[in-house]
């Protein structure tokens, strides 16, 4: 008997350890043979844990699992959720990123190539560089790290700069609040995160790639150490990437935990040792990055969406989503909200649609009051704007973004001032402390909602001035962009401003 049992980190932090450990020790005092197999999580993090058993082909699910549910689970009397691919959270979704996570042995590198693994990266290495680049160009793949900036242009950029050592870096600092996708892809499907990095440096003709991984993922740092070491030693990895005769290998690095050290040039300097404070751009980190050589600095899930692309072809993928936003988005549903998880779509969902429809709405049970999209630099949105598509430019419209994708939910009891002073008190707390309007006007800001707090509203139109002067004068998104948050939820939510003011008189 097969039964999966995820080794995700949020189904372990549910007990799924525990869960595995009972159904081995179960197993084997009856005598059964059992093999357990530790997967990567659906995302259905509400069901967690989430036991698979194989009956004839099918997984049929069982969650959440508890140790005293195991004899029944093993009796067969232990209700089922049914086939787990038909449970319409993960029904409704179109997995390309996600296609392996929760499926697959994430270490198993024979099941990675069962399940369509390593069939890019050996297209790959038929075509040029210049191919390569070509076909992600052709994808449509934007970076889903948060500024959602053409793939193909960056590498293109890297592939035409003349140097003796190019480096790919994945960015795996997974800063934003409410966010995890790169964390399930790296714990899920490391392989693919391999594959697509080896795939970019055969594209712009780097030899050495890091991934900068936060210290805060112990579970993803030690599965990915394990998978390159796999990898290496299967010759997907090293000086002659499967016999190909071209080179590419590459190494983990952990970061302290800094929420700026994901900004690429702070990144780059902590990668470097040096302290995590952002670069003047330019240079480009494509021109001048790690150690000063031609960078790629690609989040986890641009990477980890590369082989798909060479996989099933740029086409392919370019075939879903809306306008200039291509392909998929694994969306992760956070807060006070029902059905939390990794919801991996086609761009183009209306985000009222993935709100109450998919993730349920609220978990309290109250009205949704506002949703925070693209970490805390991303603004609040109002139940009025649900209609606005998942989309780069659609979001951009209405004043928000989706940066990294982590949709955090609120219900109508959230105070939106406090909100709003957790925004600025943030970016106090993280600024790198290079540029002024951030490193003091965020300080400032938070002064002044304490005066809009206790009923000063003279000090309201000193903050919408703060917010531009930070917008303007910051050197990078950290304090340009916190104005977002607080400006939407001053905009959307006036009367959480005004009551403050009418508490205090
Ligand atoms: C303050 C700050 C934090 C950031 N944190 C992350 C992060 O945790 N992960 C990430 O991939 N990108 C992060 N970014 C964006 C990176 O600077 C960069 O745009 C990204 O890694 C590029 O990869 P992509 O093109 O694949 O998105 C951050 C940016 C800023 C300004
Ligand atoms: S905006 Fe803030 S985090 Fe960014 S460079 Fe300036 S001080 Fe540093």
């Amino acid at each position: 008997m097969k039964i999966y049992v995820p080794l995700d980190s949020a189904a372990k932090a549910l007990g799924a350890d525990e869960v595995a450990d009972a159904i081995m020790s179960e197993a084997a005092a009856r005598g059964i043979d059992v093999q357990v197999i530790r997967n990567g999580t659906r995302g259905m993090i509400w069901l967690e844990p989430l036991v698979e058993l194989d009956q004839d082909g099918t997984r049929v699910g069982y969650g959440p699992v508890s140790v005293d549910d195991v004899p029944a689970l093993l009796d067969g009397k232990l209700p089922s959720l049914g086939p787990v691919e038909e449970i319409p959270f993960l029904a409704k979704q179109t997995r390309l990123t996600f296609a392996r996570v929760g499926v697959i042995d994430p270490l198993d590198l024979t099941d990675y190539e069962a399940h369509g693994g390593l069939a890019g990266l050996r297209r790959a290495i038929a075509m040029s560089g210049a191919e390569i680049v070509k076909e992600v160009t052709e994808s449509g793949l934007r970076g889903r790290g948060g500024a959602g900036f053409p793939t193909g242009i960056k590498w293109n950029t890297v592939l035409g700069a003349e140097a003796d050592q190019k480096y790919i870096v994945c960015n795996a600092d997974e800063g934003d609040s409410g966010t995890f996708a790169d964390r399930m892809v790296m714990e899920g499907d490391p392989f693919c995160l391999i594959e697509g990095m080896a795939i970019a440096g055969l594209g712009v003709g780097a030899t050495k790639g890091y991934v900068y991984l936060r210290s805060e993922y112990p579970d993803a740092i030690a599965v990915m150490e394990e998978a390159v070491r796999r990898a290496r030693s299967a010759g997907v990895l090293g000086k002659d990437v499967l016999g190909s005769g071209k080179a590419f290998d590459m190494e983990i690095r952990v970061g302290a935990g800094a929420y700026v050290c994901g900004e690429e040039t702070s990144l780059l300097n902590s990668l470097e040792g040096k302290r995590g404070i952002v670069r003047a751009k330019p240079p480009l980190p494509a021109l001048e990055g790690f150690l000063g050589k031609p960078t790629v600095v690609n989040n986890v899930l641009s990477l980890a969406t590369v082989p798909v692309i060479f996989e099933k072809g740029a086409a392919h993928y370019a075939g879903f989503g809306l306008g200039r936003s291509k392909g998929t988005m694994p969306i992760q549903i956070a807060g006070n909200v029902k059905f939390g998880g990794l919801f991996e779509t086609a761009f183009g969902m209306p985000l009222g649609t993935l709100v109450n429809d998919v993730a349920g709405g609220t978990a309290s049970g109250r009205p949704v009051k506002a949703v925070q999209v693209g970490g805390p630099l991303g603004a609040y949105l109002h139940p009025d704007q649900f209609d606005t598509p998942f989309g780069y430019e659609e979001f951009d419209q209405a004043g928000g973004l989706i940066g990294h994708a982590g949709v955090v939910i609120f219900d109508d009891s959230a105070d939106m001032l406090k909100m709003a002073r957790f925004a600025m008190e943030f970016c106090a707390v993280e600024s790198c402390g290079k540029c002024t309007p951030c490193r003091i006007g965020a300080v400032r800001g938070v002064e002044t909602i304490d005066r809009i707090a206790e009923g000063d509203a003279s000090a309201i139109p000193l903050l919408t001035d703060l917010c531009e002067t930070m917008k303007d004068g910051s050197l990078c998104a950290l304090g340009g962009f916190t104005p977002f948050p607080v400006m939407s939820a001053l905009t959307h939510f006036p009367d959480d401003f005004a009551r403050q003011k009418e508490a205090a008189e």
